[in-house]
């Protein structure tokens, strides 16, 4: 008895972890080209213990890009955005409590494992349905658009919340800058792929990397879609996604790529990461609903983590006044 370890409710074994009968399907599939052993071999990986790591905490915070683009921080804050009284989230807990596969599905070790990985320079092919395809870098990200301070709620899909302060612009205002065609009519952003820098596409080998996602045109184009390059007033540490990622914060974490290396107008619904590698739990909307659950658990309820506080589930996060328009109420 001693040794169960109770975990609290909000604490999902593995939710993203492959169903069963994905892992068993690449299995097969590799056995079936003789690579079997491959297969083993890949998902045998492991990472250094904890103490064989360099990581350093007292680095948790530190943006990913150093001190190149310092002086574009902190941004103003604008207060149009605000989240009905919760308490901003604390950043160290922002930043040691992660999402990011590509390093390892241990949340709380993604800061350890991203920490030191190199992010300058840095490249963005915009491409597809659009005026010019170009080569966007660093500095057209960082310095085009006036950058503003917007304190958004977050709610990742296995029921943590956050509320947290980023910096960025409208993603509205690049897409405007690309000019993409009037028959576009969604965009797709893809996540670095690098197999030697980041384990987790090694290690998690059955998974489609690199990480993509997409929105319809008029959510990209929603005021609330934000190009992040930063949070808590500087620029992004790397396990939140440096030099860049969106926040659209109505959907779940998940509709908001990091470390996007790639931009692509396109004329139907693109595949995304998650509803590629398994379709029957998560939607090309994926829009924060309480009344909609998973296929593996309720989503009636989440918990904040910073508080520890358990609260209903807001309707599109609590966003619905600004975007319950964009949908007739199947989009899931
Ligand atoms: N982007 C990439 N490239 N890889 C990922 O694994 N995880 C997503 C999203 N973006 C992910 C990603 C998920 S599931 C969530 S909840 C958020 O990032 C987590 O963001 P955070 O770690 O900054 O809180």
């Amino acid at each position: 008895m001693a040794n169960i370890r109770v975990e609290p409710d909000w604490r999902l074994p593995e939710r993203l972890a492959t169903p069963a009968s994905t892992f068993l399907n690449r299995r097969q599939l590799l056995a079936g080209l003789g690579l079997g052993s491959l297969a083993l071999g890949a998902s045998g990986c492991s990472y250094p213990e904890r103490s064989a790591l360099a990581a350093d905490r007292s680095r948790l915070t530190e943006p990913a890009l150093g001190s190149r683009f310092a002086d574009l921080f902190p941004a103003g804050r604008n207060d149009a955005y605000e989240v009905g009284g919760r308490p901003e989230t604390a950043e160290e807990k922002a930043a040691s409590y992660n999402n990011f596969y590509e390093f390892t599905t241990d949340k709380e070790r993604v800061w350890e494992l991203a920490q030191g990985y190199q992010v300058d320079p840095w490249s963005i092919e915009v491409s597809g349905l659009v005026k010019k395809p170009r080569t966007l870098d660093l500095d057209d990200l960082f310095t085009r658009f006036p950058l503003e301070e917007r304190l958004y709620r977050f709610r990742c899909v296995e029921r943590w919340a956050m509320q947290v302060p980023w910096t960025g612009f409208p993603l509205r205002k690049l897409i405007e800058h690309l000019e993409p065609l009037g028959s576009a009519t969604h965009v797709r952003f893809v996540s670095v792929l690098d197999k030697q820098g980041l384990p987790g596409q090694s290690v998690y080998a059955w998974y489609p990397w690199p990480y993509f996602e997409g929105l319809r045109m008029d959510e990209a184009m929603h005021d609330l879609a934000f190009v992040v390059l930063g949070a808590y007033g500087h620029a992004l540490p790397m396990q939140n996604g440096a030099p860049w990622r969106l926040a659209v914060p109505w959907k779940y974490g998940y509709k908001g790529p990091k470390s996007v290396v790639a931009i692509e107008f396109v004329d139907q619904e693109p595949a995304t990461f998650w509803n590629q590698s398994t379709p029957s739990e998560y939607g090309f909307y994926s829009n924060v609903n309480p009344d909609q659950p998973h296929p593996r658990w309720s989503q009636a309820r989440e918990r904040d983590i910073g508080t520890d506080e358990s609260r209903p589930t807001l309707l599109y996060n609590g966003y619905a006044p600004q975007v319950g328009d964009l949908y007739t109420g199947r989009e899931f």
